[in-house]
């Protein structure tokens, strides 16, 4: 791999914040990120109700970048509950989330539902963060490496040509209860999924960013993101301190300081 992709820290809030906390959030993230200038895009991804508060926190702030949590597999039209890209584009966002795995689990997403979702966000302009990831049964019966490359392979958007999408890599037992793989077992699979990248999408699939997530804190980011085929982290209950995610955020962009 000649050279590394620009990482990316996303923090996904998921059902969580006030009003009041999403704005000192916004506009503690939005001075900093004005006063220093990382080596990384930072991104993030409240609750739709908070999207135009921190919009107007982050102050048009080109260094954080919004992101919604879902999207749906249609345009706009008879669907209650659900967001369109169009609209998410409209609200300010240039990236969004599909396939967590909270959202395979508690709306029995499938891979051609995340895809639809990924290529829709596509379609309009937004990068899709994919999320993909074993359960703790999987990866015990051994088969970690091939459920993740059978998601990627049907969640994925037609590669027709140099798209920008990012692959977030949660392994499920992961998330949210601090435990962590080992090093060892997060490299293998990352460096798993860029070499399917390459089989599939050959002369671009270097620039894929492909990002980890699962109790990702301030202690453990930079052993994990000084991977080789860790392209930065998708932080969930660490992001919603604005401390502990722009220490990560830091960490980050030391890390790639040092590639450069
Ligand atoms: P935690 O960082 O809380 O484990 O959540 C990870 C996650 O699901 C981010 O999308």
């Amino acid at each position: 791999m000649s050279k590394r992709p620009r990482p990316l820290v996303a923090a996904n809030w998921k059902m969580n914040g006030t009003r009041s906390s999403a704005r000192t959030w916004g506009e503690t993230m939005s001075v900093r990120t004005l006063s220093n200038a990382l080596e990384c895009d930072i991104v993030v991804s409240p609750p739709m109700p908070l999207f135009d508060l921190v919009f107007q926190a982050l102050a048009q702030n080109e260094a954080i970048s919004l992101c919604g949590q879902d999207c749906a597999s249609r345009g706009n039209g008879p669907h209650t509950g659900d967001t369109s890209a169009e609209m998410l584009v409209e609200a300010g966002c240039r990236y969004v989330l599909v396939g967590h795995s909270e959202r395979r689990r508690d709306h029995g997403e499938s891979n051609a539902v995340v895809k639809a979702k990924a290529t829709r966000a596509v379609t309009h302009g937004l990068v899709p963060i994919i999320c993909v990831g074993e359960s703790q049964a999987q990866r015990e019966a051994g088969r970690a490496t091939q459920v993740v490359r059978s998601q990627i392979g049907r969640s994925l958007p037609d590669l027709t040509s140099g798209i920008d999408v990012v692959i977030a890599y949660e392994p499920v037992w992961a998330i949210g209860t601090g435990r962590l793989p080992e090093l060892a077992e997060i490299s293998e699979m990352h460096d798993s999924i860029r070499n399917y990248l390459i089989r599939r999408a050959q002369t671009w699939a270097g620039d894929i960013r492909i990002i980890y997530g699962g109790s990702v804190k301030a202690i453990n980011a930079g052993k994990i993101m000084r991977l080789q085929n860790v392209n930065g982290c998708l932080v969930g209950g660490a992001s919603l301190d604005e401390d502990d995610f722009w220490s990560i955020c830091i960490t980050c962009d030391n890390l790639q300081r040092s590639h450069i």
